[in-house]
């Protein structure tokens, strides 16, 4: 079964397209070309690994995913178990949509802190309360401010994200993509999650009591792991 409740899907349709439309002008035009799919029913069977990232999105925000499958919303819930949005949040890779840190916003707000979030692809940047840098997040961003990094699905960065959590003491949770980055000797090159695997395994056997590691619900059948690393 897919992730997307049809019934919902229906309901919202219009109001989906509608929204994609008044803001054609943020894409190109092969980027407004994925959104012809909402024209149709192609996503009802799909699992979330088979959805673009950029309708998942657009998806999560206008509500039409069943129950317990959002994985922003999935996310959004660990964070807050974990107490991670506490103090200062920089999202790196937030994507087209932040549709993560639009979730996260109230409750940061709430606690007083300040999200922050990088990617140098973001369309969407008139998020009031969201510090958005349409950039890069490198090993030379200065995060001094910040308590906890978060990375959801962050691709390119994620090698990038889990150093600089470690080396500069942040809180950290990081929900890895099925991509391979490894881009250096000892995170052994395969495909899909035998890199992150790898990369969370390293992390674990050097700083065993700073790790914790987590699944994705079995609803969400995304079979990649999930990190989270407690700052000391
Ligand atoms: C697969 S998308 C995930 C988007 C979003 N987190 C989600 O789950 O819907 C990966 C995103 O990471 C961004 N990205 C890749 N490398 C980055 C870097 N070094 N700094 C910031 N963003 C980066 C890309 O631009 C892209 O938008």
């Amino acid at each position: 079964m897919g992730v997307i409740d049809k019934e919902k899907y229906y309901l919202k349709k219009d109001e989906m397209l509608k929204f994609i439309y008044s803001n054609q002008d943020k894409y190109d035009d092969r980027g407004i070309s994925k959104f012809k799919y909402i024209l149709s029913d192609y996503f009802f069977d799909k699992k979330v690994c088979n959805i673009p990232v950029e309708l998942l999105q657009i998806f999560s925000k206008f509500g039409v995913i069943s129950e317990g499958k959002d994985i922003y919303l999935e996310f959004f819930k660990l964070l807050n178990e974990l107490n991670f949005l506490e103090g200062n949040i920089c999202e790196v890779g937030s994507g087209e949509y932040p549709r993560l840190a639009e979730i996260m916003l109230p409750k940061i707000k709430l606690n007083g802190g300040i999200l922050t979030i990088y990617d140098p692809e973001i369309l969407y940047t008139d998020f009031k309360g969201i510090k958005i840098i349409k950039e890069k997040f490198t090993k030379d961003t200065n995060i001094e401010s910040t308590d906890t990094l978060v990375g959801l699905l962050p691709c390119l960065a994620s090698e990038t994200i889990v150093e600089k959590a470690f080396l500069e003491n942040k809180n950290l949770l990081i929900g890895f993509c099925g991509c391979d980055h490894s881009s250096r000797n000892g995170f052994k090159k395969g495909n899909n999650k035998y890199w992150a695997e790898a990369l969370s395994n390293y992390y674990k056997q050097r700083y065993d009591n700073e790790v914790e590691m987590f699944s994705w619900s079995d609803n969400i059948k995304l079979d990649y792991p999930i990190m989270a690393r407690h700052k000391r």
